[in-house]
């Protein structure tokens, strides 16, 4: 190799010994290797002699040049681990130990659940639908067979923008909205928030909900009972017993309320002399609403009830987390401990 190429040569070995210095005394020992009265540049300078007379001026000022460059890279080195010297003697800060991981997030109990329930159905054909959370009191209370002076209005504690807009209470005006923009058949499982004016131990005034809705023709109550039951086991288990209950709601016509055996006690209603807290000793615990589709609800949507049939149902998602994981205390779904939230 030339001196010349050995000289520039000097430059990115010293930029990598820079770089492996870690402290200013590693610092003083790579620029007396390199600098020093012994060090590299000095041991090719003290070859000039070997050159000819008129090679020599050439080598010498490549000589100034790379020293000047290697000085330069010394002096930034030098300010830059000053620099983190103080920093470390300052604070107890020791850049060389090894970092900390970023502690990695888990998904939240009530996202666990809606993907869950969104793939049970999803595996039964079922399409994910939305809709917005401020919503029409037309969508929210009127299509859903609820005019104005309806007493089912006063089930729910509505929080109104405007004297006909408001924060939807349900997600059943998605049901609405997907049969306005759509033909039968159609089956949609719509996970979502919704809004009630209503704040206590179990009650948040935002919670989220799972509507689902099945139209089509012959489209049936055994087949509702068959498909409620697949998935109610699909979430608690397969030994789960699921009943249905006669009740009302005004969009469905029969409607019904299904229970599961209780989960925690395993549907015995107490737990050695305990009586179970979670169903009271019932054995049951209430679990979603459900119905056959009101032809009144068919009629506001431009579907002839003649033609169609369908079902519908609601549940609680936070509910069924509670019940799912054991969770005691609604509050943990709004408080974001991280080590409540580590655990699923
Ligand atoms: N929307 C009802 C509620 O918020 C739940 C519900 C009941 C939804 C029966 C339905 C249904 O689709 O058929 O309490």
């Amino acid at each position: 190799m030339s001196l010349i190429a050995e000289l520039e040569k000097l430059i990115p070995d010293l930029r990598t010994e820079l770089i492996r210095a870690c402290s200013l005394q590693e610092l003083e020992q790579a620029r007396v290797a390199c600098l020093g009265r012994k060090g590299s540049l000095a041991r090719i300078m003290a070859r000039l002699p070997e050159l000819a007379p008129t090679e020599r001026p050439a080598v010498g000022q490549k000589a100034n040049e790379v020293k000047t460059r290697l000085t330069e890279l010394m002096e930034q080195r030098t300010a830059e681990l000053e620099a983190l010297e103080d920093a470390r003697r300052l604070s107890g800060f020791d850049a060389s130990l090894p970092g900390r991981a970023p502690r990695q997030g888990s998904r939240h109990p009530t996202t666990l659940v809606i993907e869950e329930i969104c793939d049970i159905f999803q595996g039964l054909g079922y399409e994910v639908a939305s809709g917005p959370e401020v919503e029409a009191d037309y969508y929210n209370f009127e299509a859903l067979n609820m005019p104005p002076e309806h007493p089912a209005r006063d089930m729910q504690d509505t929080l109104y923008i405007t004297d006909r807009i408001l924060m939807r209470t349900h997600t059943s005006p998605v049901q609405v909205r997907t049969m306005k923009s759509r033909k039968p058949p159609l089956a949609v499982i719509v996970p979502g928030k919704v809004y009630r004016r209503d704040s206590d131990l179990t009650h948040t005034p935002m919670f989220h909900q799972i509507e689902g809705l099945m139209v089509g023709r012959d489209v049936s109550m055994a087949q509702l009972r068959g498909t409620l039951t697949v998935f109610l086991r699909g979430v608690f288990g397969l030994e789960t017993r699921v009943r249905f209950r006669p009740s009302f709601f005004p969009f469905t016509e029969p409607s019904a309320e299904a229970d599961i055996s209780c989960c925690i006690c395993g549907g015995r209603g107490h737990s050695g002399e305990d009586v179970c807290r979670v169903c009271k000793g019932t054995g049951w615990v209430e679990i979603l609403g459900c119905g056959m589709v009101d032809p009144a609800v068919f009629e506001s949507v431009g579907y002839d009830p003649e033609e169609v049939t369908g079902f519908a149902f609601g549940l609680g998602v936070e509910r069924v987390a509670m019940l799912k994981y054991g969770i005691g205390d609604l509050r943990m779904f709004f408080e974001n401990d991280a080590r409540f939230l580590a655990q699923f």
